[in-house]
């Protein structure tokens, strides 16, 4: 069916598999550098995620994780759409083979009002995730980093790496996973993929021995990154915030960069901090941070790195404008491409 065809109520469903071979690596980072300008000029509106936390923060952890299911709602003026993923988070929940996040986002056309699509939002966040490290590392890593280590092999592991290969002139991949079977299977298909070999290393400290930038992607509930293993000029592209990687980094690397204040203040000093993030009440502040990618960095207030030796480190927990942005990219590819099955709600 073609757009004009169709009535109010018909929606398109974009499956993974459809996402996989319509959304690549290369469009992905433009369509995430292209949403860091508007968030920085002011094109999106997007409020902070809503968190239904089903399990109490300050217990141990159930079997499957403490569980959050998230709403992240963003309108992108320019694209004149609104999106909202609708997400779960459950960290154990490989334990009882389901993934850790699974996620869905509804496309709405602004100028109607009207449901556009169901994506699979899982894919898109794996994609715009390593988007939004992709877009920092543009700003903060060596423009001639060659060595990237990825800690934690998982679907991370795979984007972080795909975007790092779309923006420096990568030689070799260093591989750490707690689970010797993930770094196998990710070594087998980036080198299928990307033609990249891939080395596994003996521990995180030997991975960040020896790269330009590292990824730091796991699902560990305390830090396996510590700054003293690192070498002077790495850049680090931290996805979970100090949940992994040690929270000394902040003060003790040249450069403590976030994706926006107006996401990443939530988890760092504000009603976040505690639940996500790794931080808790007083850890660390606004004034610990250098700037922030969208409104400093990007558009030119701060310069990003300025030398071979500093060290830098951006953290972030995602925003919604990011799944906003790549969710309505999907939308139009698939249109292109005729992909994707029709359904009718309503
Ligand atoms: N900031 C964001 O916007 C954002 C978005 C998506 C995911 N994330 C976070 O990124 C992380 C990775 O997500 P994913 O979808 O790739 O998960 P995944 O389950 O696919 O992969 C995680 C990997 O980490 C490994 N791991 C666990 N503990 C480890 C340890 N101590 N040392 C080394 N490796 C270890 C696991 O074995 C697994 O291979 C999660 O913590 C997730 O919450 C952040």
């Amino acid at each position: 069916m073609s757009p004009a065809d169709r009535r109010a109520g018909e929606i398109l469903v974009v499956s993974r598999e459809e996402v996989a071979g319509l959304l690549t690596p290369a469009a992905c980072l433009e369509r995430c550098l292209e949403t860091f300008g508007w968030v920085g000029d002011g094109s999106v509106v997007q409020t902070n995620p809503v968190n239904l936390y089903v399990h109490d923060r300050s217990q141990p952890e159930p079997p499957f994780g403490h569980g959050v299911v998230q709403a992240f709602p963003a309108m992108i003026r320019p694209l004149e759409r609104a999106v909202v993923k609708w997400l779960g988070s459950y960290r154990q929940n490989p334990r009882r083979n389901l993934p850790a996040i699974s996620a869905i986002d509804l496309v709405t056309d602004t100028e109607t009002g009207m449901p556009l699509a169901l994506i699979d939002g899982t894919s898109v966040t794996n994609l715009r995730t390593g988007g939004h490290a992709g877009v920092g590392a543009k700003y903060l890593a060596r423009p001639d980093s060659e060595v990237v280590a990825i800690i934690g092999c998982g679907n991370e592991g795979r984007t972080h790496l795909a975007m790092m290969r779309e923006l420096f002139p990568l030689s070799r991949v260093i591989a750490f996973d707690i689970a010797p079977e993930q770094v196998e299977r990710f070594a087998t298909e980036v080198e299928a993929s990307m033609g990249l070999p891939v080395e596994a290393a003996s521990s995180v400290e030997a991975a960040a021995a020896e790269a330009d930038i590292v990824c730091a992607v796991t699902t560990a509930p305390q830090p396996v990154l510590f700054s003293s293993w690192t070498r002077p000029g790495t850049h680090v592209c931290a996805a979970t915030g100090f949940r992994d990687v040690d929270k000394a980094c902040a003060r003790e690397f040249d450069k403590w960069v976030v994706g926006w204040y107006g996401r990443d203040l939530e988890w760092i000093e504000g009603p976040e901090v505690g639940k996500i993030g790794g931080l808790q009440a007083g850890d660390l502040s606004r004034a610990d941070i250098y700037a922030d990618i969208a409104t400093e960095i990007m558009p030119g207030v701060k310069p990003g790195r300025e030398s071979a030796a500093e060290r830098t480190i951006m953290t972030h927990m995602g925003m919604p404008a990011l799944d906003c942005a790549v969710a309505s990219l999907v939308y139009d590819l698939a249109l292109q491409a005729g992909a994707g099955t029709w359904i009718s709600v309503f």
